[in-house]
């Protein structure tokens, strides 16, 4: 997945309204990929980023230096109220455990007037086309198989949804779309054996036999020399409303 990293990346942020003067958060920010976006936009100090997964955040830390690079969850921020001028998560909705208390602390660590943003793979229709081709072997061998395709964020107008149940307004969705270039069909395969993921997941959970039978299936989806792929991705930004101030 990380080859799609460097070009979501500047489309999200770009989509999410990143500018030089702001103070952001990555909220799973993985190895970084986004991270390394935002550094280049605000600066590491005024970064910060959170990720569950210990080796996650080392390999962020290593790789953008001087970004404040927490361990946690998306559902319990680490970070005081209003902290940020803009929150982020790239590709991580799906797998909060409550994606509701995930947009709301997002909205929380972020100034009134200032923008929550997130995205996600378009695997509810196949616009995420690694993926597609990945599920679609899968599904010739075990049509009951869901895959990715009901993961939160992934349905076209989802994450919109939501943030305007978690009362955001100006709430604005769309599509991003990033690429990634192959060499040959084993350049394609070879980060799916890695167990990385619900593709890499469930491909490890096969017998060999059926391993073998996806990856020829995949295979004969793919042209044979060096190729390269779109990703569709969901996206969606909104504003923290400003309280109401009562009169005295
Ligand atoms: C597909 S990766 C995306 C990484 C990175 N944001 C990117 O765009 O490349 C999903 C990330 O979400 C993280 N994650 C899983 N559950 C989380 C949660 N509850 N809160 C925050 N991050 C979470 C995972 O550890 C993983 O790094």
């Amino acid at each position: 997945m990380g080859r799609y990293a460097p070009s979501l990346a500047a489309v999200f942020a770009d989509a999410a309204g990143v500018t030089s003067d702001q103070r952001v958060c990555d909220v799973g920010c993985g190895p970084g990929g986004l991270t390394r976006e935002l550094v280049a936009r605000v600066g590491a100090t005024n970064v910060a980023a959170i990720d569950p997964a210990p080796q996650f955040t080392a390999a962020c830390r290593e790789r953008n230096p001087g970004v404040d690079v927490r361990e946690g969850v998306a559902e319990q921020l680490p970070w005081a109220n209003a902290e940020f001028d803009i929150t982020l998560s790239s590709l991580v909705l799906g797998f909060m455990s409550d994606a509701e208390q995930g947009v709301r602390e997002m909205a929380r660590v972020t100034r009134p007037g200032g923008t929550v943003a997130a995205c996600m793979w378009d695997t509810a229709t196949g616009g995420m086309t690694m993926l597609r081709v990945f599920w679609t072997a899968v599904c010739q061998f075990d049509a009951g198989v869901e895959g990715e395709s009901q993961m939160a964020g992934t349905a076209e107008g989802d994450i919109a949804e939501r943030f305007r149940r978690a009362d955001l307004t100006n709430v604005v969705g769309g599509q991003l779309t990033a690429r990634a270039d192959y060499v040959d069909f084993d350049d394609f395969w070879e980060p799916f054996t890695f167990a990385v993921g619900p593709a890499g997941q469930y491909l490890q959970s096969l017998s060999g036999e059926r391993r073998a039978s996806v990856r020829e299936a995949c295979r004969a989806a793919l042209p044979p020399g060096p190729f390269s792929l779109d990703a569709r991705a969901w996206y969606a930004r909104a504003t923290v409303p400003i309280e109401a101030v009562s009169p005295e």
